[in-house]
C-alpha cells in the first residue's frame, strides 16, 4: 500500500548532539528474513529492521510458507518452511524493494513451480535482466517485459556455474549464492570489486560452507540451512545521515550504539576522517559474522575539507553518495564524484535528483553520466525538494537544509520509511535549534 504523500520542514540547525541506537540494517534483515523462511526451524532477529523494504521480505516469504511474527519489541520470529516453500496463489509483492525482488528470485530460481515477483512503479522500472541472465545460465527460465518486473520465475532443478560479475552489486552476488546452495555443484561468483558480503555472512551463520578468496567467492549445492538466534547491527546506512550532519557543524558531539560496523560497509567512515572529521570506534564485538560498535563522531573546528569518489569506493559507498553530494556545497573544495552509473538506476535517478535539488537550493553543480562535480564553498537558501519518492533522496536533502538559510521543505518525506520510518523524529532529537 502506497504512504499518503507527506511534506516536511527542516528549520537550519545550531548544533547536532545526542546519542542514537538505530534500528536493524536493511541490507542484513533481507537476508535474514529469506534465509529465515528457508531454513529449518524458529528463527529470532533482535533489532530487525523497521523499514518498509525488509517488511516486504518478511510479506514474501510469509506468503511463500513460512510463519512470521513481528513482537512489539521488534523481534522477528520465523518459522523456516525446511527447504520448501510453496507457491502462493497470488504475485509475490516486493514494494519498493530492489533487494527484495532480486535475492528472493535466486532463492526461487531452484524452487519446483512458477512465481511471479512484482513491485510498484520504482521497482518496475529498474533493471532485472542482471539476475535473469545468470539465473538462466544456471537453468531456472526467466521470464521479464523488457527487462524489467513483473518477473516469473519457472523454477526447478539448477546447476552451479563460474560467474564473473559485469556490475558491481552484492544483490546480483546474493541471489546467485542462494540459487548456487540450492544447486548441483558449486556456484562461483567472481567481483572485480568487492561488494558487500552481507549475504556470506548470513548463508555461514545458518549453517552452510562459503569458500571466498581474494575476488571471488563459491558456494557448494545441497546444503541446508538451520535456524539462528541473532540482533541486527544498526544501519550504517542511515546512520550516514547523521554522521555526515554532525560532520557539518563545528562542536557536535554524536554517540551510535551497536552500529554495524562491517568493513565492505564502513567506507563512509574513511571519507568522512578524511575530509577532516574525527570518528572514534569502541567496544568493537562479533555478531553472527557481523562487526559492531560504537562510534562517536565531531566535525573539524575548521570545516570539512573535500574529495573524489571513484573507482571501487563509488561501488562501496553506493547509498551514501547523495548525502555525501548533498553536503558537498558546505565543504571547502567539495565533492567529486565518478564511476556511479550505477545511481542512475536506483529507487530514482539519483544522479539527475541530486543536481536538480542542489540547484532548487542555488548550488553550482556539474552533472555526468557517471557522477557529479559539486563545488565547495557555497551557501544553500532552502527550497521546496523533490525527493523523487526515493528515501535516500529525501533524508539527503533534509540533512543539506541543516545548514541552509531559511527552511527547506521536503516534498513525499513519506518515502523515509522505505528504511528509516524513525528518520526526521530522531533528526528532530539530535538537532540543536
Ligand atoms: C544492497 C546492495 C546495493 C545497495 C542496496 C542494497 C544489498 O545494491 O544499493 O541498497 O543489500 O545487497 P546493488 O546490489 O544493486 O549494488
Amino acid at each position: 500500500m502506497q504512504a499518503a504523500a507527506t511534506e516536511r520542514l527542516i528549520a537550519p540547525a545550531r548544533n547536532i548532539e545526542g546519542s542514537l541506537r538505530l534500528p536493524g540494517d536493511k541490507s542484513i534483515s533481507h537476508r535474514y528474513a529469506l534465509l529465515g523462511g528457508l531454513a529449518s526451524g524458529t528463527s529470532k532477529f533482535e533489532n530487525f529492521s523497521t523499514g518498509a523494504d525488509c517488511t516486504s521480505s518478511l510479506a514474501c516469504v510469509s506468503a511463500l510458507g513460512a510463519r512470521v511474527t513481528r513482537k512489539d519489541d521488534g523481534t522477528v520470529e520465523i518459522v523456516g518452511t525446511g527447504g520448501a516453500l510453496t507457491p502462493p496463489a497470488s504475485a509475490l509483492d516486493c514494494g519498493n524493494s530492489g533487494s527484495t525482488m532480486r535475492m528472493l528470485s535466486g532463492l526461487l530460481a531452484a524452487q519446483p513451480g512458477s512465481f511471479t515477483l512484482v513491485g510498484d512503479a520504482s521497482l518496475s522500472r529498474r533493471p532485472m535482466e542482471r539476475i535473469r541472465k545468470p539465473l538462466a545460465q544456471m537453468g531456472a527460465r526467466v521470464e521479464l517485459t523488457e527487462g524489467h518486473a513483473p518477473v516469473t520465475i519457472h523454477g526447478g532443478r539448477l546447476t552451479g556455474i563460474d560467474y564473473i560479475a559485469p556490475i558491481p552489486s552484492a544483490q546480483v552476488k546474493t541471489a546467485l549464492l542462494f540459487a548456487g546452495l540450492q544447486a548441483d555443484g558449486t556456484t562461483t561468483v567472481h567481483e572485480a570489486v568487492r561488494t558487500r558480503d552481507h549475504g556470506e555472512l548470513a548463508l555461514r551463520a545458518f549453517g552452510a560452507k562459503v569458500d571466498r578468496s581474494l575476488d571471488s567467492v563459491s558456494i557448494a549445492g545441497g546444503q541446508l540451512l538451520t535456524a539462528i538466534d541473532g540482533a541486527v547491527p544498526g544501519d550504517i546506512s542511515s546512520a550516514a545521515f547523521f554522521l555526515c550532519a554532525a560532520a557539518l557543524f563545528p562542536g557536535s558531539n554524536l554517540i551510535f550504539d551497536a552500529l554495524g560496523l562491517n568493513p565492505t560497509r564502513a567506507t563512509l567512515l574513511d571519507v568522512l576522517t578524511a575530509l577532516g572529521a574525527h570518528i572514534g570506534v569502541l567496544n568493537l564485538e562479533e555478531k553472527n559474522g557481523e562487526l559492531v560498535g560504537t562510534v562517536q563522531v565531531n566535525a573539524p573546528p575548521k570545516g570539512l575539507t573535500g574529495t573524489t569518489v571513484s573507482g571501487a569506493l563509488a561501488a562501496q559507498l553506493i547509498d551514501e553518495l547523495p548525502v555525501l553530494a548533498a553536503i558537498g556545497p558546505y565543504t571547502q573544495n567539495g565533492i567529486r564524484i565518478r564511476d556511479a552509473r550505477e545511481l542512475r538506476v536506483k529507487e530514482s535517478d539519483r544522479i539527475a535528483l541530486v543536481s536538480r535539488n542542489l540547484r532548487a537550493m542555488g548550488a553550482e553543480v556539474d552533472e555526468f553520466e557517471d557522477g557529479l562535480d559539486v563545488p565547495g564553498g557555497q551557501t544553500l537558501y532552502g527550497a521546496e525538494i523533490d525527493s523523487g519518492g526515493d528515501h535516500r533522496i529525501a533524508m539527503a536533502f533534509a540533512v543539506a537544509g541543516l545548514r541552509a538559510q531559511g527552511g527547506t521543505l521536503i516534498r513525499g518525506a513519506e518515502s523515509a520509511a522505505i528504511s528509516f520510518p524513525e528518520f526526521f523524529e530522531l533528526l528532530d532529537r539530535v538537532a540543536v535549534r
